[in-house]
């Protein structure tokens, strides 16, 4: 098979896209595939690429400093060395694409590695619908349902599944001070359609409302207010069954947060000594047992297919809340949902190869 993996992307994740597309590259068995790398510029420019160790050499290699910039996605250093698709474009022997030239590559299945606006949120699924070709993950409702945080939490809330306090702030609009008594200090405000907690702040003092409001604007110009739910931080990977019928669910992990921030922050989820990760969490078996029975319902919820990645918080009281559900979550090595398949037995590679197979199917 012609497998296409794309990754990189217009949104503020595009480096991280980089960084899990490089750990894809890596795990794709070349016995059983032909790989094609695309690789789509901040500014939307696509690349094909040849799946040559010394081009991809740059994609993804480290982390750079993200600096999103309001609308326009990351910019990246220009350091011929980091996980930039201008070193790339620089490199020997990739052919500039017409944006969803996926079609005319005769591929056989498409890997969007891609993370958030532009690759998460069902536009690129929605190509790829057009173009005839079978892809990794979730299709364009699902997609673009849990990319934006209002619409997750309605269409969970709507199952029966328990989401927290929250308002919806549209451009223009602040809290009033009735939402701020229902919401309660703090809060966490967050730009509606976003990624890798680019653009949230935690909220300690109304005083600093408005600056952590403006920060979510640079990313999206619809923003979440949402109470802060006290309790663990907990993950759990689903996977669509090989054979149909209901989803599989990992064991969970815990994050436990040990950030300046005060939350699971942009340097927690990828400077590894700023946060623990207990893979798999350390919860009696009868909550862990809910948590994947949650997880699997919210997948199921939003009509999720192939894979998700759930995250719930744990309260004191062993209440599960529904924080959010990713639709293409990270694959960096630091990444939860390959970690938590690999220690419920089905390791990185087996991991991708289940992948494109559910998309084959
Ligand atoms: N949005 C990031 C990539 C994640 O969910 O892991
Ligand atoms: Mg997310």
């Amino acid at each position: 098979h012609r497998l296409a993996i794309v990754f990189g992307g217009r949104s503020t994740e595009h480096a991280i896209s980089c960084v899990s597309a490089r750990g894809v590259l890596a795990a794709v068995d070349r016995e059983k595939y032909e790989v094609i790398p695309v690789g789509i510029a901040p500014d939307g420019r696509w690349l094909v690429l040849p799946d040559d160790p010394a081009v991809l050499a740059g994609v993804g290699q480290e982390l750079p400093q993200v600096r999103p910039e309001a609308g326009r996605g990351v910019v990246l250093p220009p350091d011929p060395n980091g996980a930039s698709l201008v070193a790339v474009e620089a490199a020997p022997g990739g052919v500039p694409a017409v944006a969803g030239a996926l079609g005319d590559l005769d591929v056989d299945v498409v890997f969007p590695v891609l993370h958030g606006p532009y690759g998460e949120d069902g536009t690129i699924q929605g190509l790829l619908e057009m173009a005839g070709l079978p892809y990794v993950g979730s299709g364009v409702f699902a997609s673009a349902a849990a990319m934006d945080k209002q619409h997750m939490k309605t269409l969970l809330a709507a199952a029966g599944l328990p989401v927290g306090p929250y308002a919806v702030l549209r451009a223009g609009e602040t809290l009033s001070e009735a939402e701020k008594r229902r919401l309660g200090l703090p809060v966490f405000v967050k730009p509606a359609r976003g990624g890798s907690s680019i653009g949230i702040s935690r909220v300690d003092a109304w005083a600093d409302l408005d600056t952590a409001i403006k920060t979510a604007r640079e990313s999206d110009p619809k923003v979440l207010v949402e109470a802060a739910i006290l309790g663990r931080e907990i993950e759990c990977g689903v996977l669509d069954a090989l054979g149909g019928g209901p989803p599989e669910t990992s064991l969970p992990a815990e994050i436990v947060v040990d950030s300046a921030a005060g939350f699971y922050d942009f340097a927690a989820k990828y400077s590894s000594d700023a946060t623990r990760l207990d893979v798999p969490a350390d919860l009696p078996a009868g909550i862990a047992d809910r948590v994947r029975a949650a997880a699997g319902a919210a997948f199921q919820a939003l009509d999720c297919a192939g894979l998700a990645r759930v995250d719930v918080f744990l309260t004191a009281a062993g209440e599960v809340v529904l924080n959010e559900v990713n639709t293409m979550p990270g694959f960096t090595p630091s990444s939860l949902f390959p970690r938590m398949w690999a220690a419920s037995g089905l390791d990185y590679p087996a991991l991708v190869e289940r992948l494109i197979q559910l998309a084959l199917r």
